[in-house]
Order: C-alpha cells, then sequence, then structure tokens
C-alpha cells in the first residue's frame, strides 16, 4: 500500500475533534450472547499477533471497572483485542478509536467487528500511527499500545497528555527486565513518570493509571 495514501488518510482523519458522544448498548444481554458466540466460534484461531483471551478479558473488564468511554487502541491486527474493549464500551457508552497501517488486517478487523456485533462501537482507521496518532485531539480515559514495539515510548509521549486524570494506560509485551524487553525503554519510562501508578501482569500487560 503506498505510504502515501496512509499519510493523507491520517491527515484527513486527523483533523476530526473528540469522539462522539455514544450510547450504551439497549440489550447488554443480547449483545454478551452475541459477542461470546463470535468469541466462541473464533477461539483458538486468532493467529495475527493477536492477544491472548485472558488479556482481551483483562482489557473489557478494567473499562467496565472504571467506566471508560474515550479508547484508543493502537495495533488492531484482526481485532481480537478490539472486541473486547468494544464490547466493554458497549456497556459503558463509549466508543473504540482504532489503528492499523496493514491493509490485509484492517479489512478483516472490520469483518470481525461486524460479525460480532460491535462495530457501531468502533471506529477503525487504516493509517500509519506514527503520522495519526500525533493529531489525535483525545482526550483519552483509555489507551491499549500494541504495534511497532520500538515506538512504544514515543506513542506514550504523544498520548499521555491526552488522556483523562484518572485514565488508564495499557501495553502488551512489556517486560521490566530490560535484556527481555521487545519495548526498548517503555517499562522505564513509564515507571519513572511520578503521574503514573504502573503494574505490569499476564506476563507482560503493562497497566498504568495516571493520577
Ligand atoms: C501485535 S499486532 C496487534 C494485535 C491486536 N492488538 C490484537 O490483539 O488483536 C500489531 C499490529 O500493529 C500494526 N502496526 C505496526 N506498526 C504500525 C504503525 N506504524 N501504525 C499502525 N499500525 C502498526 C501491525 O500491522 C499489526 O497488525
Amino acid at each position: 500500500m503506498a505510504r502515501a495514501f496512509v499519510v493523507s488518510l491520517s491527515l484527513l482523519v486527523g483533523a476530526m475533534a473528540s469522539l462522539p458522544a455514544q450510547t450504551t448498548h439497549p440489550n447488554v444481554k443480547e449483545l454478551d450472547a452475541q459477542v461470546t458466540r463470535f468469541l466462541d466460534e473464533r477461539r483458538g484461531s486468532w493467529r495475527d499477533m493477536n492477544v491472548p483471551e485472558a488479556d482481551g478479558r483483562l482489557l473489557h473488564d478494567l473499562i467496565v471497572e472504571h467506566k471508560y468511554r474515550q479508547a484508543l487502541e493502537i495495533g488492531t491486527s484482526t481485532g481480537h483485542s478490539g472486541i473486547w474493549m468494544a464490547w466493554a464500551l458497549a456497556k459503558t457508552g463509549g466508543r473504540l478509536l482504532t489503528i492499523d497501517i496493514d491493509e490485509g488486517r484492517y479489512r478483516e478487523a472490520v469483518a470481525n467487528f461486524k460479525a460480532a456485533g460491535l462495530a457501531p462501537y468502533i471506529d477503525a482507521r487504516l493509517a500509519d500511527a506514527h503520522d495519526l496518532v500525533p493529531t489525535l485531539a483525545g482526550p483519552f480515559d483509555f489507551v491499549f499500545i500494541d504495534a511497532d514495539k520500538d515506538w512504544y515510548t514515543t506513542y506514550a509521549r504523544s498520548v499521555l497528555p491526552k488522556l483523562r486524570s484518572g485514565g488508564c494506560l495499557t501495553a502488551h509485551n512489556v517486560s521490566p527486565r530490560r535484556r527481555w524487553s521487545m519495548t526498548g525503554d517503555f517499562y522505564e519510562y513509564i515507571t519513572g513518570l511520578p503521574t503514573l501508578d504502573t503494574k505490569v501482569v499476564n506476563g507482560g500487560l503493562s497497566i498504568s493509571f495516571k493520577r
């Protein structure tokens, strides 16, 4: 895919301000049944660097527990984590903005979001996050970073000013042990910030609450 196309798409959408207001799903029982059926059918078939189910469930629970409503994901892939987050946001009245640079995975994700019944809660963008993220107005109250690992610190620097107080920054494949970390100095960066309370769970999912 031509980079020029990705950049121009990014600039176009970057002009948009904060995400439109959402309402909660009118029938949560029905929604739960549809998403559960979709996830059951697809269990074991997520092969595009997708998060494991335990991490998806944790992202869902964090959003529901804290009633987050303005979520950003960097790295959609085929949409597994996006489905868990959007499922939660359908209950809180929120919306997920998710970005991926790969057209094939983006298209698959969009199809998955529709099949799961969650498309109305997701704004999926085909874009280079390096270009798009700095242009997003925010604010966000939940962010999940799961794209190119050596850019995590750059992404965090860009989104943290747009993260509400009480909001949560999460990231995948984070290790406190520098030798094993794919994400460079990201762990040192987030744990060094006095504005964040950070823990790493499930062997690599970092969760940082903003004071
Ligand atoms: C680990 S996968 C994401 C998995 C997804 N969160 C899930 O659990 O279903 C990483 C994704 O980041 C995307 N990516 C890598 N660099 C990117 C960039 N600069 N901008 C946007 N997406 C990027 C890749 O195309 C890939 O699909």
